[in-house]
């Protein structure tokens, strides 16, 4: 057993779907969540420079005594997540491998179609993650970066969403997909319109709620859970002014997010 907590970070506000996740499965742990807020995005960056901030991130929080890292961001986990693992003497969980497992068990016809954000997108982790539990697999892959300020802003279900939803959409529906994987923390925002889109005969994959699973098993494996008894508490870190990150932050939560401190990367640790 650990009373340390669980340590996520993601690009901004949109890991909070994969906390949310994390909170619902194992509710007894802490956690403590990072939003960069004052570089995000971080789908439109390149590789080196997502890179740097995810060291800069994880550094940050190994110092607060984290049991676990999780990579919430797609990006991040897409680019960083091998160096993360060699640079930290902790568990580091990513969002791809999680969500690609999902994938490869819930496909039919081995035709995978994964959107997300054009780094994600560019860096084929997804794809290669498939094609290593399934070598047969097709995977189709589209950027949908559009979908990250529609879901900030709540327009999820308007006709700008959907008109947006159906040009990004209709190449994979074409395509005769039979799975698809939300490669990004903001789309299960946008799951009703997209499986509307999509249609029935396709399943969707939320890769936070997968990831959510792999914490829970990695942890119990590891002895490292706290009793079921316990009520965790949800800290929050962000390195923006917090108001922007509260009014989307709720919304993303359900209205739960408690108090939310900024910090500066350059300072914390400094004379450490
Ligand atoms: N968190 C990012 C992701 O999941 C989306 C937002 C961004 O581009 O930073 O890829």
């Amino acid at each position: 057993m650990s009373w340390q907590a669980v340590g996520i970070f993601d690009s901004g506000v949109g890991g909070l779907t994969v906390l949310r996740e994390i909170v619902r499965v194992i509710p007894q742990e802490d956690t403590i969540y990072f939003g960069d807020t004052a570089r995000v995005p971080y789908g439109t960056k390149s590789p080196e420079t997502v890179t740097r901030y995810a060291h800069e991130i994880t550094s940050f929080l190994v110092r607060r005594d984290i049991k676990l890292l999780v990579v919430a961001c797609n990006t991040a986990s897409a680019v960083a997540l091998p160096s993360l693992k060699r640079s930290f003497p902790i568990p580091v969980v990513g969002v791809i491998e999680p969500g690609a497992r999902r994938a490869v068990e819930v496909s039919k016809s081995g035709r995978i179609g994964v959107i997300g954000t054009a780094g994600t997108i560019r860096s084929s982790a997804y794809t290669r993650a498939i094609k290593r539990l399934n070598p047969e697999a097709e995977v189709l892959t589209k950027a949908c970066p559009l979908f990250v300020p529609l879901a900030e802003e709540g327009w999820v279900d308007n006709q700008v969403a959907r008109l947006t939803a159906v040009n990004y959409l209709q190449e994979l529906k074409d395509a005769g997909v039979d799975t698809l994987v939300l490669g990004c923390t903001h789309y299960p925002l946008l799951k009703p319109l997209i499986a509307e889109i999509m249609g029935a005969g396709v399943v969707l994959v939320d890769s936070a709620a997968e990831t959510a699973l792999t914490v829970a098993g990695i942890l119990g494996q590891k002895n490292l859970l706290r009793p079921v008894a316990e009520i965790g508490n949800q800290h929050y870190y962000v390195s923006d002014i917090p108001a922007g990150f509260i009014r989307v932050g709720n919304r993303f939560l359900g209205g739960r997010l408690g108090d939310v401190y900024q910090v500066n990367l350059d300072e914390d640790g400094e004379g450490n």
